[in-house]
């Protein structure tokens, strides 16, 4: 199973979205093995968006994140960062499709709602940014195997 960082950003916490948010991903079948509320300060936006740095959207991008509080969380499923990627949509939400969060929920194109992480890479390196020792949870929702063919998919 892979384990994946996903961030609501400022303006989906200061929307009221976070339940709506989070809940879609529940709903899919991943669990949540992480969650925390915080403001992320400017030195780990800064490592976070790191392969940014040189880009024009930069500096509003670390002034964004760092506004105002958000919800990072993480959740675990097989193929879960793969999934998570398609459930946010494109960038920015007038790009993304109906039925994605980014999509169903968003009309700019600064403020994009949430953040997931793009590769097993990316994740391993996040995580170890927002969580530390002992703060993501090992534990299976007691009904996985009506998740998945345990036989098949689990094996
Ligand atoms: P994220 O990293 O936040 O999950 O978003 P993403 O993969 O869909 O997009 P990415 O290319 O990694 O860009 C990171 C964040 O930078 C902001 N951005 N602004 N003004 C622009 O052209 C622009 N491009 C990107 C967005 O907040 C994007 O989520
Ligand atoms: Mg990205």
């Amino acid at each position: 199973m892979d384990t994946t960082l996903l961030i609501v950003k400022p303006d989906g916490v200061q929307r009221g979205l976070v339940g709506e948010i989070v809940g879609r991903f529940e709903r899919k079948g991943l669990h949540l093995v992480g969650m925390k509320m915080m403001t992320i300060s400017p030195e780990l936006a800064a490592e976070h968006y790191k392969d940014h740095a040189e880009k024009p959207f930069y500096g509003g991008l670390v002034r964004f994140m760092t506004s105002s509080p958000v919800v990072a969380f993480a959740v675990r499923g097989v193929g879960a960062i793969g999934i998570c990627r398609k459930m946010m949509g494109a960038t920015f939400g007038p790009n993304a499709e109906p039925g994605t969060i980014r999509g169903d929920y968003g009309v700019s194109t600064s403020f994009n709602l949430i953040h997931g992480s793009d590769s097993p890479e990316s994740a391993e390196r996040e995580l170890g940014l927002f969580f530390g020792d002992g703060e993501l949870q090992e534990w299976a929702p007691a009904n996985l195997g009506w998740h998945y063919d345990a036989a098949e998919e689990l094996a």
